[in-house]
């Protein structure tokens, strides 16, 4: 009888193993969001059964709880542990300056919370997260207020976008852990100018947060076909 062929490590799950090997015991986590971060857990989950690894993880979404939960993940929040050894996290897209575009997955608040909390920030990607013009490939989601939406969305399209409320398959708003709403904003020829655009989304009364992250990535790990991975670092 044959032995089946061993399914293909995916370009998501080799980042996702390369970012567990990065956790040291006793280490204080960001826990990111998304499917690249699944296999981060996964792999972490095993680092802690096996090598008794000492660590602790605060959850950028309820999705991560349930997940990191099922694994028996210790978690924490930010009120006991404000500052964070390492987080690591998922990219919708990566530009050659480490800037990014999140919130994919609807996270983008308190991933940037996280981020923001974190000493060094790792963020883990597949092929095909690399561009040269954020906004070319993804639309770009900001978080909303429900409250008065119509009016922050004609807002936020006069910043050059057409912005598209998120729904959900039952045609409904979608809803982020925060109780908010996400639009995503799509921009013709990319964001040309990401650090002023993020400065006026984020002054417009009732924009929560903008799915730019400008400063907030030390480190891009990159997977490959085949189970291999890159490493970038931030100069
Ligand atoms: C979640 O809100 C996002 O920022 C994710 O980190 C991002 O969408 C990456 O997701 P995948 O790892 O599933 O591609």
């Amino acid at each position: 009888m044959e032995t089946p062929a061993e399914s293909p490590i995916s370009s998501k799950e080799a980042a996702g193993a390369r970012a567990a090997l990065c956790v040291e015991s006793g280490m204080i986590l960001g826990l990111g969001t998304g499917s690249t971060v699944t296999y981060f857990l996964e792999a972490l989950a095993r680092r802690i059964q096996s090598e008794n690894l000492s660590v602790k993880g605060v959850a950028t979404s309820e999705d991560t709880v349930l997940k990191a939960k099922e694994l028996g993940i210790p978690m924490t929040t930010l009120e006991e542990d404000p500052q964070l050894d390492l987080v690591i996290d998922g990219a919708d897209e990566v530009d050659g300056d480490f800037r990014l575009i999140k919130g994919g997955g609807g996270a983008l608040l308190r991933e940037k919370i996280v981020a923001a909390a974190g000493k060094r920030v790792v963020i883990i990607v597949g092929e095909g997260k690399q561009v040269d013009v954020l906004g070319t490939t993804f639309l770009l989601p900001v978080e909303i207020l429900p409250f008065g939406y119509p009016s922050t969305e004609s807002r936020v399209a006069g910043l050059g976008c057409i912005p598209f409320l998120r729904t959900t398959e039952k045609e409904e708003p979608f809803v982020t852990d925060n109780g908010n709403y996400i639009l995503d904003c799509k921009f013709a020829e990319g964001i040309a100018d990401p650090v002023s655009l993020h400065a006026e989304m984020s002054q417009i009364p009732g924009v929560a947060e903008v799915g730019l992250f400008l400063d907030l990535c030390d480190e891009v790990i990159t997977g490959l076909g085949g189970g291999t991975t890159t490493v970038q670092t931030k100069p």
